[in-house]
């Protein structure tokens, strides 16, 4: 209650601030921008007005259980203002061709669709991609994804997808940067720079639309579309910040989420859309529902069609995706003076001016060349960098003896359901993959060995026992082959397989629609029937490798003690086979790092590393202590923590060398340690520099990370690692949401991940 009143209060003050402001003079172009639209507004009836505010799907890809009826015929009444789900230079020209051809006022329609990780040539999921902890990599592939995209008439893209995500249950984790806050933030940055670029009216570049506003990743219980209630500390502190540097850097469009934030579903939420995003981050795009997020406001227990969709208009939600309560009600709700004018003309004008910054008044066929379609899609480049990125997501969990990388000789059984299925490797979002020259990983293993090594196959087990949970596991065509035999026959037979190979690589896991939309899972274990393989497979005395694919964080906690190598592949993409197949053999080294803690079961869930210290901490390292936070029955450690982990070789680190103790602010003190390579193979890794504030007005994270960098060392080599440390790196909002630093102590840590890591400290000096 207190805490709300703050934020009003909050609110208002900056309210007032802006109000108080003079006006900032007009750039020339945006002056230009601004007659252009409303010569074009004052041509326009209130029924095209609307028209303008209808996002309906082309119905391509199935991405939500409403379709959209007579697209073609809506759009010649100027009743559409845009589609997704609707690909090729053709299809595109042809939608476009009726809207400024046919429509009275010829007004361009964009063109959207779920660019999530690559286009044909698909990158690994989102989650993957984040564990390269590889910036300007993760920036190429979006740059990457808007040619492909671009080339093939799309000039939006429902990305990045920034929600924070702390439950393993939640399906959706996959297309997220993971649990942590900054890591997630400089992913929103890159990712919208890769897309837009440096200039949004280029052909080869396309809006980005960063997702789900707000708060998504926050499901209870882990469920897809649930409730979220969150305090303000750690809305302010966790689960913003990503959605703020999309927009800082430039996104052009947000998607309201689904879920309801504190009682108000995102999709109708004044003080998210316009409070918020708006009057205090300054955003100047538009903002869409999800699909049919407007319609879902009735099952929330909103109101009927018409007040939900006033209510969602005055709210600051622009534009409805797939409802159609729009065009169906505002004006209706106009002549009941439910909304205002103003309302449906600023939503309409924010809509024209994305447009118009995509140079669609100019050329609306801008993204409709076949010559582009045929030279830029699928290039040999594209499919090469596809392949050498799946490599750096890749996370070695594990690798006893040194297992792994095996060599191109001698006989290498491949067991699993998921060894050879072509359709299971790009990962969940990944509407538009080439799967036609998607490799399985058994053919990708049996490319990269050559003739040098014998390669057998078995499938060994089913994906599940359960064959309505294996159907509802594999949809969209992403199928996995089903053998409906008894369980131990077709394990013997993948053991007898076994007996016959120096080495066993299993592929086991999830398909790749186990996450995603609509896919959490009560339980994040491997399959049991899966498990029933490995055990057998353990049985031959064989090494066996666990090339685990999954969407998620597993709960691997019987693999990790009894499994000798476990390489975490996640879904790569088009050339996810290539690049494991790279990495088990040692063409590649791993030096993948997980964006997200591993729990050792899923009670533990959710786990994350920068959680808050409470009053009775459990000492780490000890299992049990009556009156401590914990469990009976688990210790609070993770099974593997953030940040974490292996290379094909080793990585010392120097003791911290701060160059001083303590700063005023205004200034900055260096971090620094010295890494070295002490293995036998060149190695990249991943230094992570976290603080920790020892004392604040409200409570704060046992540790967050605060920097990394990526470095490349030969064998023998070190290299010293400097980070910069300033005040606004210290900062976070206190309980009247002002963003501080507060002067005190402070605790450094730079190291391979959140746990293992060297320890220093500091003070911030008063002012
Ligand atoms: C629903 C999903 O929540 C969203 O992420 C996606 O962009 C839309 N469907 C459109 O396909």
């Amino acid at each position: 209650m207190k805490k709300a009143k703050s934020l009003v209060c909050i609110m208002a003050l900056c309210a007032g601030a802006i109000q108080a402001q003079a006006p900032k003079p007009v750039p020339a172009d945006q002056s230009k921008m601004n007659t252009f639209i409303s010569q074009l507004m004052a041509k326009m009836t209130v029924d095209e007005k609307i028209g303008q505010l209808n996002l309906v799907t082309g119905g391509e890809a199935t991405t939500g259980e409403a379709v959209s009826n007579d697209v073609e015929g809506k759009i010649a009444q100027g009743q559409v203002g845009g589609i997704f789900s609707l690909t090729t230079p053709t299809r595109v020209r042809k939608a476009q061709q009726i809207a400024v051809t046919k429509s009275r006022l010829k007004i361009p329609l964009i063109f959207g669709q779920d660019v999530i990780h690559g286009y044909k040539t698909t990158f690994p999921i989102p989650l993957a991609l984040a564990a390269s902890w590889d910036m300007p990599l993760v920036e190429r592939t979006a740059r990457v994804a808007a040619t492909e995209a671009s080339a093939d008439g799309i000039n939006w893209t429902f990305s990045p997808m920034v929600d924070i995500s702390r439950d393993a249950r939640w399906g959706r984790i996959a297309e997220s940067c993971g649990e942590d806050t900054y890591l997630a933030s400089q992913i929103a940055r890159v990712m919208v720079q890769g897309y837009q670029g440096d200039d949004l009216k280029k052909n080869n570049t396309i809006m980005a639309c960063v997702k789900h506003f707000a708060l998504y990743g926050a499901a209870e219980a882990g469920k897809d579309y649930n409730t979220t209630d969150m305090s303000l500390d750690r809305m302010y502190n966790d689960y913003l910040p990503p959605y703020k540097a999309a927009i800082d850097a430039g996104a052009g469009s947000v998607m309201a989420s689904f879920n309801d934030i504190n009682g108000i579903p995102a999709t109708a939420n004044k003080w998210l859309l316009t409070d918020l995003l708006r009057k205090q981050w300054g955003f100047t795009g538009f903002v869409t529902s999800d699909y049919t997020g407007v319609n879902e406001l009735i099952e929330h227990g909103l109101g009927d069609l018409q007040q939900v969709s006033a209510r969602s208009l005055k709210a600051g939600m622009e534009m409805d995706m797939v409802s159609e309560g729009y065009v169906k009600t505002l004006k209706k709700s106009l002549q009941e003076g439910k909304v205002a004018m103003a309302d449906i003309d600023n939503a309409c004008r924010l809509i024209l001016e994305a447009k118009y910054k995509l140079g669609l008044f100019d050329d609306p066929y801008k993204y409709c060349s076949e010559k582009r379609a045929k030279t830029e899609i699928l290039t040999p480049a594209n499919v090469k960098f596809a392949r050498e990125t799946a490599a750096q997501t890749f996370v070695l969990l594990k690798n006893q003896g040194n297992i792994l990388p095996i060599k191109k000789a001698g006989t290498i059984a491949v067991v699993g359901p998921l060894a050879n299925t072509r359709a299971n490797m790009p990962g969940t979002w990944s509407v538009n993959a080439d799967l036609a020259n998607t490799p399985s990983l058994l053919e990708g293993l049996k490319a990269v060995a050559g003739s040098k090594a014998n390669i057998l196959y078995s499938m060994g087990s089913n994906l599940t026992a359960d064959a309505t949970l294996q159907k509802n596991a594999t949809m969209f065509g992403r199928d996995i082959p089903r053998d409906e035999r008894p369980e131990e026959v077709i394990i013997n037979e993948a053991v007898a397989t076994a007996q016959k190979a120096d080495v066993v690589i299993a592929a086991l896991g999830e398909s790749s629609e186990m996450s995603g939309e609509s896919s959490s899972r009560s339980n994040i274990e491997i399959p049991e029937v899966q498990k029933h393989l490995l055990a057998a497979l353990l049985k031959t005395g064989k090494p066996v490798v666990l090339v685990l694919f999954a969407g998620r964080p597993m709960a691997i906690k019987w693999e990790s003690e009894n499994v000798p190598a476990i390489l975490n592949v996640w879904f790569g993409g088009t050339q996810a086979a290539n690049a494991i197949a790279d990495v088990v053999f040692g063409d590649a080294n791993p030096s993948g790092k997980l964006a997200v803690t591993f729990p050792q079961n899923v009670g533990q869930v959710p786990i994350y590393y920068s959680h808050k210290n409470t009053g009775r901490p459990l000492q780490e390292g000890t299992w049990f202590t009556k009156f401590r936070s914990g469990y009976l029955d688990v210790s609070n450690d993770p099974l593997y923590p953030f940040g974490f982990g292996l290379s094909y070789t080793t990585f010392s680190y120097s003791d911290i060398k701060l160059s001083a103790n303590s700063f005023a602010p205004g200034q900055s003190i260096t971090a620094t340690v010295t890494v070295t390579n002490t293995g036998k193979v060149e190695g990249k890794e991943v230094v992570q520099l976290y603080t920790r504030d020892m004392v604040g007005s409200i409570t704060r994270p046992v540790k967050e990370l605060k920097g990394f960098q990526k470095i490349s060392l030969k064998p023998g080599d070190s290299k010293a690692v400097t980070f910069t440390i300033k005040e606004d790196d210290l900062k976070f909002y206190n309980a009247d949401l002002q963003y501080v630093a507060e002067p005190g102590d402070f605790k450094v840590f730079i190291g391979s991940n959140s746990h293992d890591v060297k320890e220093s400290q500091f003070t911030l000096a008063g002012k």
